[in-house]
């Protein structure tokens, strides 16, 4: 497995990545020596990789159980944290137990915090097993579980001792959590590191079949990309807001469409909008809106917000932005992530924020929403015809 230092301020941790390294990643976790491995996957992982990979750390490493949670955003929750922690410790976990999170984003916050939690604190392995995990949650501190007042509410930080990423695992991926990642991996490159878009333009696949050495790439690039904005920044509250690029109008399509747009499909669209919105404020030219165009259309992913969702409902989502309270903003003004250029961050002092009106947002919102029966062409017109403000 090819190794990548991860620091993040005083903390840091090995990051691994490879194709096919089952027996690698099963030796690594063996050279912990716990007394107890505590492998928390949610159901399918735990059908597809996750019996495997318990039977051969019993076999080669030490005791090992399979500790399980139901799939989807509805179960990140407090109350599975409770339910896992007690059947581990009823599994006999103690202060020298690993927990190794295998999965995807869900899988790596609920086992995160569950370590961070049991015993105030046990060693925590990160397995990912989604491209959303690869390149993105695994390389938070952040460790959060949803509340019924919102996403990602209870939590905390803390740090895993190693990641042990193996892509031979993403091929059992289905293309739509495939497309999600890769709105991520456009977003760095658009944001963080615009040295990646010529080449990534051609190894993005709209079918989303990748092979191992472009997914590898495409992976090492992306971690080298928030390693960039969070080395100086470990709880991404300075230039690790430039990770939200694209998460305004992301998060609110996601919400307004209830589970059915992908986070990542949903970051896709929030990126044009932003692209827009940085146009008509006269910062940015129609290439760049183009650049966005080209590069989410090449990942599979839609470029307009879809029918399902009521651009109303998304507009009233807007206003609800998580990233309210790090920037004084004017009245009916929020905060974004915008672009000048590819890499290129507008800031407000040392924040890489600017205060948008919400009703200049919500015309570019329109702009991106498809009437009944119009083509993406012919939205991609409309968007055109709107003028950017005077210089
Ligand atoms: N800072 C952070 O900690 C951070 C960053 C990004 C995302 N997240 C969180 O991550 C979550 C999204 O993560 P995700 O996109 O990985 O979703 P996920 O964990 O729900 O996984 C997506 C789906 O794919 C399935 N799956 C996982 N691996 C598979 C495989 N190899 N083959 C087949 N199916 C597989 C899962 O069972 C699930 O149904 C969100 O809750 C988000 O808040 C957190």
């Amino acid at each position: 497995m090819h190794v990548t230092a991860i620091t993040m301020e005083d903390t840091s941790f090995p990051y691994r990545l490879g194709t096919e390294c089952a027996e690698e990643t099963v030796a690594r976790l063996g050279a912990r020596a716990a007394s107890r491995y505590l492998v928390v996957c949610d159901t399918t992982v735990a059908a597809l990789y996750g019996r495997d990979l318990a039977a051969r750390l019993e076999k080669d490493a030490g005791p090992a159980v399979l500790l399980t949670h139901p799939a989807g955003e509805v179960h990140k929750r407090i109350g599975t944290v409770g339910d896992l922690a007690e059947q581990a410790l009823a599994e006999g976990a103690d202060r020298r137990s690993v927990v190794v999170a295998l999965g995807g984003g869900i899988t790596g916050n609920i086992a995160g915090l569950l370590a961070s939690l049991l015993f105030r604190g046990i060693t925590l392995v990160h397995v990912p097993t989604t491209v959303v995990a690869m390149l993105d949650s695994v390389l938070s501190l952040k460790q959060a579980v949803n509340a019924s007042f919102g996403k990602n509410l209870v939590g905390t930080f803390y740090q895993p001792a190693e990641v042990l990423a193996d892509t031979a695992m993403l091929r059992t991926l289905p293309a739509r959590e495939l497309r999600s990642g890769m709105g991520e991996v456009v977003k760095n490159a658009l944001a963080i590191r615009p040295s990646m878009i010529e080449r990534l333009s051609a190894e993005l696949r709209p079918d989303a079949r990748y092979e191992d050495a472009a997914m590898r790439w495409i992976i090492e690039e992306s971690v080298a990309a928030k390693a960039q904005v969070t080395g100086a920044d470990k709880h991404e509250r300075r230039d690790g807001l430039v990770l939200e690029y694209g998460h305004t109008t992301g998060h609110a399509i996601e919400h307004a469409a209830r589970g059915e747009v992908a986070h990542g499909a949903g970051v896709a669209i929030g990126m044009i909008v932003a692209a827009e919105v940085s146009r008509l404020l006269g910062h940015a030219s129609g290439d760049l809106v183009g650049l966005h165009r080209e590069l989410v259309a090449k990942a599979g992913l839609e470029g307009s917000v879809p029918a399902l969702v009521d651009p109303a409902d998304v507009k009233n989502w807007l206003t609800y932005d998580n990233k309210r309270g790090y920037l004084p903003c004017p009245p009916a003004s929020t905060p974004m992530v915008l672009l000048s250029a590819p890499g290129q961050v507008l800031r407000s002092g040392p924040l890489p924020l600017v205060p948008v009106p919400l009703e200049l947002l919500g015309r570019a919102v329109d702009a991106l929403a498809a009437p009944a029966g119009q083509t993406a062409a012919e939205q991609a017109a409309g968007a055109d015809r709107l003028s950017p403000a005077p210089a």
